[in-house]
């Protein structure tokens, strides 16, 4: 058996292992996908074909075709992104030569590695004080994994954990984080021995997200996975989020906001009902100046909250001339 056929039976049996207890079939299954075939929709045959079989190192090919499909604008200074790019595309030459495959190189940097550029700089570009430094990053729906490749590259500090349960896009990720020379740390291989613990790459299942201890993460990120689950599932992970980010911890999301692909809820609105706060989203459009709008939200930090509140004498005199002002108006 190959070691990619390995890693799919690990993934199995992990779920089969767990799906009593943790992983019900809503949890496991992608929603976006799930409509697709029953509309009897294929993607090319360059592009990833059945996301619940794994055919080895090829499909990370796929990936790539499967991302180079849309065009990805920006606005970005090209001083900025440059660096970025080279970075990217160096990790991931070196990964396809080791796996005996090749890649376009105009089209990985224009698509794959300007996206990662993009989402890097994004995630990194807002200043925050130190105590909201990032240490510990969650990817939630890491596609082949490649937010990754600059994170490990540019803060080798962090503890990253990617984490997903579709059985190519996991496979994938493993394939992916194994070949980033970083000590990896994977449920499926060792289910009972997982616990994150300091700097390092991690890899979880969606079904686990009990390992991930309450107020322990400083970024959460989810680039075009939130429309595509399905309702229950996107319920499930925005309450999961809000209990695994540290007061002050940012959720990235980029996506198309209200494509609708697996459901119609709004998102906006479930995340100010958790009581996340909006912090960034920039005043651009959709497919035409960035590919999916990005977002900043972030889980107010209490004493912040605390500090920013106006005193009572403050808020009594507001009123006081609120209501001064309406008289004059009128
Ligand atoms: C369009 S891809 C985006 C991938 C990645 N975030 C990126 O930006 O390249 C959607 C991702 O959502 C993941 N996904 C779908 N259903 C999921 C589920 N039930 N649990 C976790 N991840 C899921 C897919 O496996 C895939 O990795």
């Amino acid at each position: 058996m190959s070691y990619c056929e390995q890693i799919l039976e690990r993934f199995n049996s992990a779920l089969e292992h767990d799906k009593v207890r943790f992983a019900p079939p809503w949890m496991v299954s992608w929603a976006y996908q799930n409509k697709r075939d029953r509309r009897g929709l294929k993607y090319s045959a360059e592009n990833p074909q059945d996301f619940y079989s794994f055919d080895g190192p090829q499909d990370l090919v796929r990936w790539f075709n499967f991302q180079a499909d849309s065009a990805k604008p920006d606005y970005f200074p090209e001083d900025v992104m440059a660096p970025l790019v080279e970075l990217s595309r160096t990790c991931d030459e070196r990964i396809l030569r080791q796996h005996g495959l090749a890649f376009d190189t105009g089209k990985y940097s224009e698509h794959v590695a300007r996206y990662n550029a993009q989402d890097f700089l994004l995630q990194n570009f807002y200043p925050v004080p130190s105590r909201y430094a990032i240490q510990q990053v969650l990817d939630f729906g890491a596609g082949y994994g490649r937010q990754a490749n600059l994170w490990l590259q540019k803060r080798p500090d962090v503890a990253y954990v990617g984490m997903d349960a579709i059985p190519l896009s996991y496979c994938l990720q493993h394939l992916y984080y194994s070949s980033l020379s970083r000590p990896l740390t994977d449920y499926v291989i060792s289910p009972s021995g997982f616990a994150i613990e300091g700097a390092g790459l991690y890899h979880l299942p969606t079904w686990r997200t009990d390992l991930l201890a309450t107020s322990s993460f400083d970024l959460v990120i989810c680039i075009q996975v939130l429309q595509e689950l399905s309702p229950r599932l996107l319920e499930q992970m925005l309450a999961v989020f809000q209990r695994v980010l540290k007061p002050g911890g940012a959720l990235y999301i980029r996506d198309h906001e209200h494509w609708g692909a697996g459901h119609h809820r709004n998102v906006a609105r479930m995340l100010s009902r958790l009581g996340f706060v909006l912090e960034f989203k920039p005043h651009v459009q959709d497919r035409r100046d960035v590919h999916g709008i990005p977002r900043l939200w972030r889980k107010p930090d209490p004493e912040v909250q605390a500090s920013q509140k106006p005193g009572r004498r403050h808020r009594l005199l507001g009123l006081y001339q609120d209501f001064l002002a309406s008289l004059r108006v009128r």
